[in-house]
């Protein structure tokens, strides 16, 4: 398949191409198609400026497709794989980077040719051959074999993410940067991409991942899981379950195909909360409009397997039997992080003060709660004031109290400020603006602002930006 990817780059040197794949990168610089190739370009920026992680992604392409074979063995935990990931290339590379935490790099091409690997890190610099790297609006294809042990990544405020041991498997978290334990990508949220993933395990155990399931194939001991994720996703909600699962595939009452895999030791604890999740979704989508995946669902793994839930893409992480408070907020998250994805890890809040403010709703409809009291708790709660939702002071304090409860107050204060028709318009108009896209959240106020007529600077000064809170919660 590699020669047709040289085919394209050198059209008038196609037969040469077919017969010597270096024949057209050997030619003379500039004009091997008819157009000029750049001679070297210029490397590809390490990081792409995230206040919190600076190093986080990579400068110089978009990366539209990853496949990931996986191949684990859970006992010796031991990984083995394969990432071919297809990127559009925004500048001439002479060589670019991808992020990948530990493990052993055994392979690389980039067009079908072997590229020169070096590693610093977490950045991993791969490049191409003398004049042969990607040119500015050109379609490549990376392939990178690696394998080894992938590893735990202990975050600042002592989360645990990245590839974790389970008690019969695995699973792998990646909320803000551990994806990059298990895979090498262009791991910040602004670069969202398709994925396939497929896994292979010892037959027996199974291999969850995001999106659909596409195959299941066993082959002497080992069965292979092959999952597709058509629409965008960041690095940060892939995911891989690997282990003993009950699984079961039913739909929402509108036809949106839902799959769950519960660890059989919590599968009673957790059956009637998971049973409600079609209800919930279509229940979001009264809300939020309309769903913005191809599939629903959840993973479910037994207590201590994971410290906390995660919104994976179509299928979260919850770390035993879920509430269904924390069933509501995971689900929002789907049209509130995943579809409309934070620019930069600043943004924080957009997801979770959405997640949590979808609770706040959700109690209002069906726990008999108003949201002005949801609210009046948060505004007592200590805690939500230690920062600003929009600045969190560090990178430990993205998942601080303030993201949350004071996100939702920021909600709730533009609720009181437009009224509830204008305000369920502006929440599903936001969904469906920056559908599959990523936003900041000065596209969050401009949006506002133009949509409700309202000029609501103190509104931000105070519940986004204030340091102080205020005397009243008027
Ligand atoms: N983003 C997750 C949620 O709100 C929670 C989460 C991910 C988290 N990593 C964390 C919470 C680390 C505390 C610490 O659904
Ligand atoms: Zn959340």
């Amino acid at each position: 398949m590699d020669q047709w990817t040289r085919v394209r780059r050198c059209a008038p040197a196609a037969v040469a191409a077919l017969l010597a794949l270096t024949s057209c990168t050997t030619s003379a610089n500039g004009e091997a198609n008819g157009r000029a190739t750049a001679a070297s370009g210029t490397p590809g920026a390490p990081g792409v400026h995230d206040p919190y992680f600076p190093e986080l992604g990579n400068g110089g392409y978009d990366v539209t497709h990853y496949a990931l074979t996986l191949d684990y063995d859970p006992k010796a935990h031991r990984l083995e794989a394969t990432a071919e990931i297809t990127a559009r290339a925004t500048q001439d590379l002479s060589a670019f980077n991808l992020d990948l935490h530990g493990m052993n790099v055994t392979s690389a091409t980039v067009d079908g040719q072997k590229a020169v690997v070096s590693r610093a890190g977490d950045e991993l610099t791969l490049t191409p051959r003398s004049g042969a790297g990607p040119t500015d609006g050109e379609t490549f294809r990376t392939v990178v074999g690696y394998s080894g042990r992938p590893a735990t990544i202990t975050d600042a405020d002592e989360s645990e993410e990245g590839w974790l041991r389970t008690a019969d498997g695995a699973l792998a978290l990646g909320e803000p940067l551990g994806s990059m334990a298990w895979f090498p990508g262009n791991h910040h949220p602004s670069d969202k991409a398709s994925y396939d993933i497929t896994v292979t395990v010892p037959k027996g155990l199974r291999a969850i991942s995001n999106g659909e399931l596409r195959s299941e194939r066993t082959r002497g001991d080992r069965t292979a899981f092959a999952w597709h994720s058509g629409e965008p996703m960041a690095g940060y909600l892939a995911t891989v379950a690997i282990g003993k699962f009950e699984t079961r595939a039913t739909r929402t009452p509108s036809g949106l195909p839902v799959f769950t895999a519960v660890d059989p030791a919590v599968a009673k604890g957790s059956a009637e909360s998971i049973a409600g999740i079609p209800d919930i979704v279509e229940w979001g989508i009264k809300t939020f409009g309309p769903y913005p995946f191809s599939s629903a669902g959840a993973i479910v793994e037994r207590d201590g397997d994971a410290g906390y839930a995660l919104e994976t893409q179509t299928k979260p992480v919850f770390p035993g039997p879920p509430s269904d408070g924390l069933l509501v907020h995971e689900l929002a998250h789907q049209w509130f992080g995943n579809s409309v994805t934070p620019k930069s890890w600043r943004d924080m809040w957009l997801n979770e003060g959405f997640a949590t403010y979808a609770q706040w709703l959700w109690d209002e409809d069906f726990a008999n709660i108003p949201a002005d009291r949801n609210f009046a708790e948060a505004f007592d709660n200590k805690a939500n004031w230690a920062f600003p939702p929009a600045e969190p002071p560090s990178g430990a304090d993205l998942f601080g109290d303030p993201v949350y409860g004071r996100g939702a107050m920021v909600l709730h204060k533009v609720r009181e400020a437009v009224g509830d028709d204008a305000f369920f318009g502006i929440v599903r108009g936001w969904a469906s603006t920056h559908r599959h896209s990523n936003a900041s959240t000065d596209d969050f106020t401009a949006y506002v602002e133009k949509k409700s007529g309202k000029d609501l600077k103190a509104l931000w000064d105070t519940w986004l930006y204030g340091k102080k809170k205020p005397a009243t919660s008027r």
